[in-house]
């Protein structure tokens, strides 16, 4: 099997900024409750005219121009989202057009907020087996689509935006070292969209009930993520043979910074360490690890031979965590 690293790093976020204060006059809400509770202050919402695919396509550009390929050069395409355009075509597939990758085969693939660690993964096989030369994988989301913007237990919490990646073969030091990811379906009732699939069609009914938002059981999904988001750091570090102290950065899914900051707390990590961007940009599901890692990237604060650890938790459950050295 081939050393598989990251080429390349890209994002997207739609211009439109919604504020706490913002949501202050939707919902029986106030800045300070979010604050202190989630540690976001605004987010991004996606324009009418655009879609996840839209998202996904600028994002993956961008990442293309990072690592110096053009869309040609594309042999896989991956969407991680839980907001597709629409149930079929694959997402990846719009964004393939969108940016023209022609010898690409193109899928989506559904894991929650775990979704970016799961797809990378999944094009680390595919390139580490010779069967592809370049992959890009992409988190892209617009959960504002899928917001129910009367609960106030939700709709402050997430935001729009995509992050995208290029893979290709290591040319220098070891690239992705490891990967540990997990899943309880025993638990998928505690954070779910209920209807619009084939357990639940459309209705009149859902609609005006507003069973196609998300719906979730905040306090057990986060008792939840922190267990197995420090577990699944833990285990990709023995996999990589790796102690916290070789990791420059920790990269984790943005959904709540008390999450992060009690994940930090028992690994015995530095919070300096730990990137965190959900202030500006809310919970991203799929995007979250992307986009923050693009950041990251392009603040110049990542170095050739650096250890990074990507970390994310969704619905489910969904679990991964992946040690990767930096090129
Ligand atoms: O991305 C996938 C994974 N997702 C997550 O990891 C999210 C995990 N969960 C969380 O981040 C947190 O549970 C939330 C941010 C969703 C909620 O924070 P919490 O500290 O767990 O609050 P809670 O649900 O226990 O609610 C505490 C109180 C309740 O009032 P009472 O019953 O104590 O009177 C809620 O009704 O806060 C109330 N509340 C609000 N008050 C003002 C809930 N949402 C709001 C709000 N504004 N937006």
């Amino acid at each position: 099997m081939r050393r598989v690293a990251i080429a390349g790093t890209g994002s997207y976020l739609p211009k439109k900024v919604l504020s706490n204060h913002d949501l202050e006059k939707l919902v029986d809400t106030t800045n300070e409750w979010i604050l202190t509770r989630t540690g976001i202050s605004e987010r991004r919402i996606a324009s009418d005219k655009e879609a996840t695919s839209d998202l996904c396509a600028e994002a993956a550009k961008c990442a293309l121009d990072s690592a110096g390929l053009s869309s040609a050069d594309i042999g896989l395409i991956v969407v991680a989202t839980i907001t597709p355009d629409m149930p079929f075509p694959s997402t990846a597939c719009l964004v393939q057009q969108a940016i023209g990758a022609e010898a690409a085969f193109c899928m989506d693939l559904e894991a929650a907020c775990s979704g970016f660690i799961y797809a990378l993964e999944t094009a680390r096989l595919y390139v580490a087996s010779g069967h592809v030369n370049n992959a890009l994988v992409i988190g892209g989301e617009t959960l504002s689509r899928a917001t129910d913007w009367h609960d106030r237990s939700t709709c402050v919490l997430f935001g729009d935006g995509a992050g995208a990646v290029v893979v290709r073969r290591a040319v220098r030091g070891m690239g992705i070292m490891a990967c540990s990811m997990g899943s309880d379906g025993r638990l998928w009732d505690l954070l779910k969209i209920p209807a619009g699939g084939s357990r639940m069609p459309a209705t009149h009914e859902t609609v005006e009930a507003r069973l196609h938002t998300i719906k979730m059981e905040g306090r057990e999904v986060f008792k939840h993520a922190v267990k197995c988001m420090t577990d699944a750091c833990v285990s990709a570090l023995n996999k990589a043979g790796l102690n916290k102290e070789d990791i420059a950065w920790i990269i984790p899914h943005q959904a709540n910074r008390r999450i992060i900051s009690a994940i930090a707390e028992r690994l015995e990590f530095p919070m300096e360490k730990v990137y965190v961007n959900l202030d500006r940009v809310g919970n991203m599901s799929g995007a979250s690890v992307p986009v923050a890692l693009d950041e990251l990237v392009r603040s110049g604060k990542v170095n050739s031979g650096d250890r990074l650890l990507f970390v994310a938790f969704g619905g489910g459950f969904t679990w991964g965590a992946t040690v990767i050295e930096w090129e």
